[in-house]
């Protein structure tokens, strides 16, 4: 790992707010992840399993957490398994936790290692009535591979017919959507992280440069601040930026365009969403600053309008509506495209120009678990990201910044990150 250490009472809170969701007498398991294969002897970082390390910290592969609060043997209550190390794995991975560092950094007593699991585990499974198991429910995951966790069902349902199972993501999305006091300060951090690049990327931009030198800037910022991409940066110029998901990053930057960047940081698993359009040459051209205010003034009502107790639909119609009103003023609707009535939302006419989600949960992952379909609450980060697109005119723009709701009103984590036009312009005239 190359953050910090966190303090593990993060952790502790977090299994103990989860412990209060377990029904009497159940036993639930998380596994990590698996180390993603390219190819032939080829692999991937392990992306550390969110659900693990929110309820241990641990970011090791192999690992398993098994937690039975109303085990007979108190020392049974919580048990996380570890891949043992030997000389041969030190030689050629490295450092590997020990079991007092495990115990340390979680705040887990009964530490074991992964070969003594099956036994364990047959021996609690006996004594318990229900079983939690841990699936990847967001609802628009593309499952077309088998995770530990996926494999770990099979088998113990296989084994075990009889008992009454149950999903643990379930209690974990609704845990994991209200982040706590020790988990914003990560997501400030990678806030900050974030922040860093985009300074350095708006001092660096200019016509001629090509949009993977810009992605470049980006990965050494982050990297040398201990932090990581949150996700694979969208580094668009042009007509690029119409392509929502453009992840080439791959063409110089002309004179006279836009460049819609896409790209944060990640810092200790929590996520940073940050999207700013700034201009190739340092000046928006006068239609392009027209679109750009419009869609700051939706993001800026957008902000204002995440109030406890709204629904993320409402809000979404919300921003749906003000960006139809503002493609009324830019002259790409007509008033009466306004008042279209549709069976489908998608047809709407401002869809053309705004065709995704005005925003999205995010924490340790980038759009995060939680029940978005249930009415925003205190504690939960959401982005707020609209944009117009318009691909006839060869440029679109999307302004993304990550909020924190509150009882007392919202917290834009990203206040301090250059918006307004003039700023964009006064960051970027400091150029070498
Ligand atoms: N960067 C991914 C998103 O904005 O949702
Ligand atoms: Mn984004
Ligand atoms: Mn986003």
């Amino acid at each position: 790992m190359r953050h910090a250490p966190i303090d593990p009472q993060l952790f502790v809170e977090n299994r103990a707010r989860l412990r209060q969701l377990l029904l009497p007498g159940a036993l639930a398991v998380v596994n990590a992840n698996d180390i993603p294969p390219t190819n032939a002897d080829g692999s991937l970082r392990l992306i550390p399993n969110s659900d693990l390390f929110y309820l241990t910290g641990v970011e090791q592969e192999e690992s398993i957490l098994l937690l039975f609060p109303d085990a007979e043997d108190e020392r049974q209550r919580e048990i996380l398994f570890l891949r043992e190390t030997s000389p041969l794995i030190a030689i050629w991975e490295g450092h590997k936790l020990s079991k007092d560092a495990a115990r340390a950094a979680t705040g887990i007593g009964n530490i074991q290692w992964v070969s003594e699991f099956p036994k364990f585990f047959h021996r609690l499974m006996c004594e318990s009535t229900h079983v939690y198991l841990n699936s990847n429910e967001h609802k628009r995951a593309e499952i077309t591979v088998e995770t530990r966790d996926a494999r770990f069902v099979k088998s113990v349902q296989a084994q075990y017919p009889l008992h009454q199972y149950h999903r643990l993501a379930r209690l974990l999305h609704r845990l994991r959507i209200v982040k706590s006091e020790a988990e914003m300060g990560l997501l400030r951090e990678a806030c900050a992280i974030t922040r860093a690049g985009f300074d350095r990327v708006a001092r660096f931009v200019k016509p001629g440069v090509n949009e993977c030198e810009v992605e470049a800037e980006f990965a050494h910022e982050f990297i040398r601040r201990r932090g990581g991409f949150a996700y694979t940066p969208i580094i668009a110029s042009g007509a690029n930026a119409c392509v929502l998901h453009y992840i080439e990053n791959s063409r110089p930057c002309a004179d006279g365009d836009l460049l819609l960047l896409d790209v944060a940081a990640n810092y200790a698993n929590y996520n940073a969403d940050l999207t700013r359009t700034i201009p190739v040459n340092g000046r928006f051209n006068r239609r392009q600053k027209q679109v750009y205010d419009a869609v700051l003034r939706v993001l800026r009502a957008s902000i204002k309008g995440l109030t406890p107790g709204k629904t993320c639909r409402q809000w979404q119609e919300e921003a749906e509506e003000a960006v139809g009103r503002e493609c009324v003023d830019l002259g790409l609707l007509k008033p009466r495209d306004l008042k279209v009535k549709v069976d489908d939302p998608m047809r709407k006419p401002v869809k053309k120009f705004f065709m995704h989600g005005n925003g999205h949960p995010i924490g340790l992952d980038v759009h995060d678990v939680g029940f978005t379909t249930e009415c925003f609450a205190p504690g939960w980060v959401m982005t707020v990201e609209p944009a117009i697109y318009l691909p006839a005119e060869g440029f679109a723009v999307r302004l993304e910044n990550d909020v924190l709701i509150t009882a007392d009103g919202v917290v834009d984590l990203m206040a301090d990150i250059p918006i307004e036009a003039d700023d964009i312009e006064a960051l970027m005239a400091r150029r070498k």
